[in-house]
């Protein structure tokens, strides 16, 4: 399987085709980037590794090296300061964005091949992908919550001091201030949290909200996310590679789950080689309810906004 990724000289692309190397799946990596010298730097300095790992081949190059890509990964956009929310990253990454999707116009992709939009804003910018009719719209997934839902994972991992992959616990709808905690069906080993000795409802607001500013978080100490914003890319693009039914909060465009339709943002999604095979309903309170088509309207709105 070949993925391209377009930004792939930029932290977040460069530790995405890292967590690819040490996931030793995907066999072809191509590195594009605005700077070609880091892009070129990246995959040569992947390449040394290739020996020690999976025995992958690392390329760099420009548009036309993004022929037979399987699974293009959209990294490429301008990180937002840490008091910026992503919306208002929109109007800078919508032109880039665009002009990005011109570029890959020219390109010849197989048929089969799938776009994953991580740049901000994810949704937003994954319904330009899907709209810009490159491949079927199932075919584009956006990254999405899955970053946040690790990171929501993580920290009630942290807060009971368990492994944290026995934390099941989904983050749904917009990757931005409108997502949606789903505590209802958060659970540790099968346990629900709510019966957790030790659980408070103040807990869950302090957790929750220590998820939504992660991202501004990390960015105000380091810079910007890049490790687990690239491990987030490993999973969704080896769920595609493997065509395994992961099933993965990406964003996608929604046709009707939960009474939204017209707008990608974050539900369970069984992804696959064709990327987004079905969309499942949660089970979810009125308030969660509520707050996903808040989130949608959110979207909605801004997708006005720019007059999409
Ligand atoms: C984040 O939340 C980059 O949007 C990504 O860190």
């Amino acid at each position: 399987m070949k993925v391209s990724i377009i930004g792939g000289g930029g932290r977040v692309g460069s530790d995405a085709a890292f967590a690819l190397q040490l996931g030793g799946i995907v066999r072809d990596i191509c590195l594009l980037d605005a700077n070609a010298d880091m892009a070129a730097g990246e995959a040569l300095d992947l390449r040394h590794g290739a020996a020690l790992r999976g025995g992958q081949f690392f390329t760099s190059g420009d548009y036309d090296a993004l022929a037979g890509s399987d699974c293009v990964v959209i990294t490429a956009g301008l990180r937002r300061k840490p008091d910026e929310s992503r919306l208002d990253l929109i109007n800078r990454n919508v032109t880039l964005f665009k002009d990005i999707l011109a570029s890959m116009k020219g390109v010849k992709l197989p048929e089969h091949a799938t776009i994953l939009v991580v740049s901000n804003p994810v949704d937003i910018l994954t319904q330009l992908a899907v709209q810009s009719g490159m491949v079927a719209e199932h075919q584009v997934l956006g990254l999405g919550t899955v970053l946040d839902t690790a990171r929501f994972r993580s920290l009630i991992a942290d807060h009971f001091h368990v492994n944290a992959l026995d934390v099941k616990a989904l983050i749904l709808g917009e990757h931005g201030d409108s997502m949606v905690p789903i505590w209802s069906s958060a659970t540790v080993g099968g346990v629900p949290i709510a019966s957790i000795p030790g659980w408070a409802d103040d807990t869950a607001g302090e957790l929750f909200q220590k998820t939504k500013t992660s991202g501004a978080e990390v960015i105000r100490q380091k810079g910007g996310a890049g490790r687990a914003v690239g491990i987030s890319i490993q999973e969704v693009v080896e769920a595609i590679a493997l065509d395994n039914g992961r099933v993965l909060p990406v964003s996608a465009l929604q046709k009707g789950t939960l009474g939204v339709e017209g707008v990608c943002y974050s539900m369970p999604t069984v992804v696959g080689r064709r990327g987004a095979h079905q969309i499942w309903e949660p089970k979810v309170t009125d308030a969660e309810r509520e707050g996903l088509h808040k989130s949608a309207q959110a979207l909605k709105d801004t997708l006005a906004q720019i007059g999409v």
